[in-house]
């Protein structure tokens, strides 16, 4: 009993939050590159405020990053003294394609992740791709409008089409999309999408969403093509919704939420638009493009494993409840009066893990891979230089047992877990450095400054410690 032997334990981290040498080896300009540190960078995130280059008096944290583009000999060395079994990381589209739209691929951008990959192998650690983990080519976005444009299937086609001839062997296992789902939040990280104020949003959001399905059948098709021992993930930004109270208006608020999640996935994992999206796009009057190729795209290339991201369980409320909203939420969420709150105000809930697996597991019969989990907090330094990051144990330890309880008493087929992320990186949602996730410590601050050294916090050995003892020992 307990974890099953060859189970997946590891970490992730993404591009644009810990490689830096933004302009380096022929590198182009992305979105999340001109994303800054502070209360503008939501609102560019969120498609509302047009951002495409750096503008003077902000702070662009993605540039340099951690710097893990000069260091990751050393970084994958620590992960794989903490006995990693696998790295999840993503490929920056514009090292691979700088404008996104050549013919040719840029092969110093192809020379890194190869050194990458065999850096990883030489410590036993199998690389977990993410092709797309919120960046897109800023001359896609000037040129042709991001992911609104169907040609932007062609461009990620040519994109997956060189990843996975070129690290055959090298990689097995992969995801299309990052938290695909985000794009509902998120549109300009998750589909370089800004908003005319005349344009129908709807609409702009359903095509690029439709594009991004599509552009990821076709990935999961090609990688099958040129190696079947490829294994390619979908991956959504999970974390059930729970009804605020057992009132129907409240059970209905919170099924309505979920499905707009599951949406993504329903068509990843089972090939096909749910019901109930077929008729909420026909209400809203929303053409999404589909062509025959598209239906037949989707239904015959569904997903290997799904595989998400778990920070929190949601709760939702009917239009007339009295629950308290959460300020500035990103899901307009309603506030969950018996969970405890992280320093960002995002729920901690381990029961939550178990009730997402299950619900995942319930609903598509797959295997399902946890690819992101962890705590954003703020470390202290002692004055002996170690950081006793206790919190951040306890709240792994009880998501580890979470997720040992789905796998032993509900029989979830659960392949691997990366917590998010082994060292510290910049926050998605506001670029600060100070919202630290690592096991490794990473000498930055907020404003850029900083050594940029690493050290090992106190989770590094008990994260050690649970991988050499499989999760027998939290
Ligand atoms: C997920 C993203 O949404 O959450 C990551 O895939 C992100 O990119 C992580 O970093 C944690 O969010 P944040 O905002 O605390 O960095």
């Amino acid at each position: 009993m307990g974890f099953p032997e060859g189970f997946l334990w590891g970490g992730a981290t993404a591009a644009n939050q810990c490689e830096g040498g933004y302009d380096e080896a022929g590198r182009g300009l992305a979105n999340v590159d001109v994303m800054p540190h502070g209360p503008e960078r939501l609102r560019v995130a969120a498609g509302l405020r047009k951002m495409l280059s750096f503008e003077s008096g902000f702070h662009y944290p993605a540039k340099v990053a951690i710097d893990m583009y000069h260091r990751y000999r050393h970084d994958i060395a620590l992960f794989g003294e903490m006995g990693f079994k696998t790295y999840r990381l993503s490929i920056a589209w514009t090292r691979i394609f700088p404008n996104g739209d050549e013919e040719e691929p840029n092969e110093e951008g192809l020379a890194f992740y190869e050194k990458l990959f065999v850096e990883c192998h030489r410590h036993g650690i199998e690389p977990l791709v993410t092709i797309t983990h919120f960046d897109c080519p800023i001359h896609l976005i000037r040129k042709y409008g991001g992911w609104r444009s169907r040609q932007l299937i062609d461009f990620y086609k040519r994109l997956v089409s060189v990843l996975f001839e070129r690290y055959r062997g090298l990689v097995r296992y992969w995801l299309t999309f990052n938290e695909i789902n985000m794009i509902l939040q998120l549109p300009f990280m998750g589909a370089g999408l800004v908003f005319d104020e005349s344009e129908n949003k709807l609409e702009a959001e359903a095509r690029s969403i439709h594009n991004e399905l599509v552009a990821s059948a076709w990935a999961t098709r090609i990688a099958h093509e040129v190696d079947s021992k490829n294994l390619v993930g979908c991956m959504i930004a999970a974390g059930s919704y729970y009804p605020y109270s057992c009132h129907p208006e409240d059970v209905r608020a919170a099924q309505v939420e979920s499905q707009a999640n599951y949406f993504f996935t329903d068509v990843q994992a089972r090939g096909s638009y749910p019901a109930f999206a077929v008729k909420r796009l026909e209400r809203d009057g929303i053409d999404v493009g589909m062509t025959d190729e598209d239906h037949q795209i989707l239904a015959e290339n569904t997903a290997d494993f799904v595989s998400f991201s778990y920070y929190a369980s949601r709760c939702a409320a009917g239009p007339d409840s009295d629950a308290m909203r959460i300020p500035g939420d990103f899901f307009g969420e309603v506030r969950n009066p018996y969970l405890k709150r992280s320093e960002w105000g995002w729920a901690i809930d381990p029961l939550g893990l178990r009730i997402t697996l299950n619900d995942l597991y319930d609903r598509y019969q797959k295997p399902l891979f946890i690819v992101e989990n962890g705590l954003g907090a703020k470390d202290r330094i002692e004055a002996d230089g170690s950081i006793l990051d206790d919190y951040r144990i306890d709240y792994l330890r009880q998501h580890i047992q979470a997720m040992r309880d789905a796998i032993d008493q509900d029989g979830v087929d659960l392949m691997g877990y990366t917590t998010w992320a082994p060292i510290d990186l910049i926050s998605a949602s506001t670029g600060e450095m100070s919202k630290r996730y690592g096991f490794i410590y990473v000498d930055r601050d907020d404003d850029g400054e900083g050594t940029l050294a690493r050290s090992r916090k106190k989770s590094f050995e008990w994260y050690k410690r649970v991988i050499a003892t499989n999760g027998e020992d939290l």
